[in-house]
């Protein structure tokens, strides 16, 4: 069968994997002939895998049940009018950062961040815009999308933190300004679909230095500058340009790093049925708590989970049930309810949840 290089935001489920998949740190994740399911592509996303092989399949069509969580979802009023400020300040975030690397401009930050609040407006709260927000479809450039994403993640996440009222809008800030240096690499790179090779690699990485130097002059808070230079900083010194540790990064470049990742594991909605909230959990439960803060991870984690209590799963072996414990030190293994049986994941390990339905 003849195999075909994809970028990750282009795998779909039951995608047929051609040659064995490696971290960065060389460690294999996706033997060759596995098939691919959505936890999977999470995975991918979470260790910022760019690309793989695939054969050609065209087995894409068994997971279509599931596409009716989200196009539910996007039926409803509530969704639409989100999804209209959302396009709307996509459009500003873009006109805005054009201007200031232009430099005919300085930033219009209250301009800015009252979009932002807008669309926060929209929601409920925290995770009924976390919700919304998978179901927004993608665009092409998907800088602009990704820093509102992350801007409006922040927002949510200051208030989780109880941070004050200054202090989450500096973070907001910070959300919505962590990428700008990308603006700043050729897009022939960032979109590249082929593998990237090990010098266009060095080059994205010169985002973050790019980035400060935008915003070095501008008048806002240092901690904003600080975030676009250090977000790819990581606690256990893995991290770029500096392979800072934990005590020399930032704290709230260390509060983007999750946010950054959690948007980019459950980006590229386009073709994707509903994230399930579980996988991203089990993603950082397994490989997060060395490379984040484990104080801010642990905070976000719970909130995301436990905003799904009483949600209905359907679990690997096909029954269904309801979410009803979060089990503290297992966040991705809640007890689910079948009928009258219990069923703790934590401690039934060949089991897993698929999706929330
Ligand atoms: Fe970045």
């Amino acid at each position: 069968m003849e195999a075909i290089r994809i970028r990750t935001d282009q795998a779909e489920s039951g995608m047929v994997v051609a040659t064995d998949v490696y971290t960065p740190n060389n460690q294999l994740i996706i033997p060759k002939g596995t098939k691919l399911d959505e936890r999977m592509i999470t995975r991918l996303r979470f260790y910022n895998i760019y690309g793989l092989f695939v054969y050609k399949s065209d087995s894409e069509t068994e997971e279509q049940k599931d596409e009716s969580y989200i196009e539910m979802l996007r039926s409803t009023v509530e969704f639409k009018k989100f999804n209209r400020t959302y396009v709307e300040t996509v459009n500003n975030v873009e006109d805005s950062f054009n201007q200031v690397i232009n430099g005919s401009s300085e930033f219009d930050v209250d301009t800015l961040l009252a979009d932002t609040d807008r669309i926060l407006r929209e929601g409920r709260n925290g995770a009924h815009i976390f919700e919304m927000l998978h179901g927004i479809r993608d665009y092409d450039d998907l800088t602009f999308v990704h820093s509102l994403n992350v801007s409006l993640i922040c927002s949510i996440f200051a208030g989780w933190l109880k941070l004050s009222k200054e202090d989450s809008r500096v973070l907001a800030m910070a959300g919505l300004l962590h990428d700008i240096g990308k603006m700043l690499v050729p897009k022939e790179i960032i979109t590249k679909a082929d593998k990237l090779s090990g010098d266009e690699y060095e080059i994205i990485k010169t985002h973050s230095i790019k980035g400060y130097q935008v915003l070095k002059d501008q008048p806002i808070d240092i901690r904003v500058k600080y975030a676009a230079l250090m977000h790819h900083e990581r606690c256990d010194g893995s991290g770029y340009p500096n392979g800072f540790k934990a005590n020399q990064i930032e704290e709230f470049s260390k509060i983007i790093a999750i946010a950054d990742v959690y948007d980019a594991m459950t980006s590229n909605r386009r073709y994707r049925k509903a994230i399930c909230p579980f996988d991203v959990v089990e993603n950082f439960e397994r490989d997060g708590f060395l490379k984040y803060d484990p104080g801010y991870l642990m905070v976000f984690m719970e909130r995301i989970v436990n905003s799904y209590m009483h949600n209905i799963v359907r679990l690997s072996d096909g029954r269904e049930g309801e979410v009803i414990m979060i089990n503290k030190l297992a966040l991705s293994r809640p007890v689910i309810r079948v009928g009258s049986k219990f069923v703790d994941l934590s401690k039934e390990h060949s089991l897993s949840i698929d999706a929330i339905i």
